[in-house]
């Protein structure tokens, strides 16, 4: 049985991590069923993002499972380590756009997989922290890299060296997540996703989403490069003309992808 549930939309797909009774938390078979979820979700006609949380009430997730790493040897801390990059990076570098919904505590490996996404949403009650060095260990699924480009390297430092959880306030404050939002948080996130996709060329999205991560790896001059490859392979494409064709008749475009 997956512990991970997928309910594909007509454009997107809403992914939970469905593990409750241990807050969701990551073991092999949450980090290959997510793997598995996303490639098959990438090859799926028409789903253009994926809309990430997690079962139950409290948590999205809370983290590494700790009950599974408590034994590693080295090297199965290596392997364990390795598998969760596999499924985050399968995430960031898929063509869906990602959104995390942290609806409760979002904890070291579960803030590392919503840092994986492209817009983090947060729920009022939304907790979250790189608590790893309270266990003795370090956040090991990307958040020692992926936190300070997204917050900058002092506030990492901060979340990562004092293992302190934030609030949803303060996470918005600092610009970890995107929004806070209010009232039925699914109902909310898909209203978000809903129009984000909607009247906006697919192509177009994956285009920017690429030149924006892949140059964001590179020097200025290199990743204004992509940009400029990017702008013009759209033009192979029809959407750019239908879209500034259906501008200067003022009517809504209606795009290809
Ligand atoms: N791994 C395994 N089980 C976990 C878990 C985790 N990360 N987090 C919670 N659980 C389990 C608990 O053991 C408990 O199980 P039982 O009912 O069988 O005892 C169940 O989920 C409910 O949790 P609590 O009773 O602790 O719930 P709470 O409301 O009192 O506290 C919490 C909630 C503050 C989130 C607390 O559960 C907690 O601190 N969890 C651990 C958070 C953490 O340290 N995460 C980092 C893990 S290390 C990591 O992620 C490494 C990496 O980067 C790769």
């Amino acid at each position: 049985m997956s512990t991970v549930r997928v309910e594909k939309k007509e454009s997107y797909a809403i992914v939970t991590v469905d593990r409750p009774e241990a807050l969701n938390a990551l073991n092999e078979d949450v980090l290959n069923d997510l793997h598995a979820a996303t490639q098959d979700l990438s090859q799926t006609p028409g789903c253009r993002a994926m809309l990430l949380t997690g079962a139950g009430e409290k948590a999205f997730v809370a983290g590494a499972d700790i009950a599974a790493m408590e034994q590693f040897t080295p090297n199965e801390a290596l392997k364990f380590a390795e598998l969760g990059h596999r499924t985050m990076n399968a995430i960031s570098s898929s063509e869906l756009i990602s959104i995390a919904l942290i609806n409760g505590f979002a904890l070291g490996g579960g803030l590392e997989l919503a840092l994986a996404c492209d817009i983090r949403l947060a729920g009022a009650n939304a907790r979250m922290g790189l608590p790893e060095v309270t266990l003795g260990l370090l956040p090991g699924f990307g958040g020692t890299q992926r936190l300070p480009r997204v917050v900058g390297r002092g506030l990492a430092l901060e979340m990562i060296l004092s293992g302190d959880m934030i609030d949803a306030g303060r996470a918005y404050e600092i610009g970890l997540v995107n929004r806070v939002l209010e009232g039925d948080l699914l109902a909310e996130a898909e209203k978000y996703v809903s129009k984000m996709l909607e009247y906006k060329s697919g192509a177009a999205q994956r285009a920017a989403r690429w030149a924006l991560h892949a140059g964001m790896d590179l020097p200025l001059t290199a990743g204004l490069q992509k940009e400029i490859h990017q702008f013009s392979e759209l033009f192979s494409g029809s959407d750019p003309q239908k879209g500034m064709a259906a501008f200067l008749a003022k009517q809504k475009p209606e795009f290809e992808s």
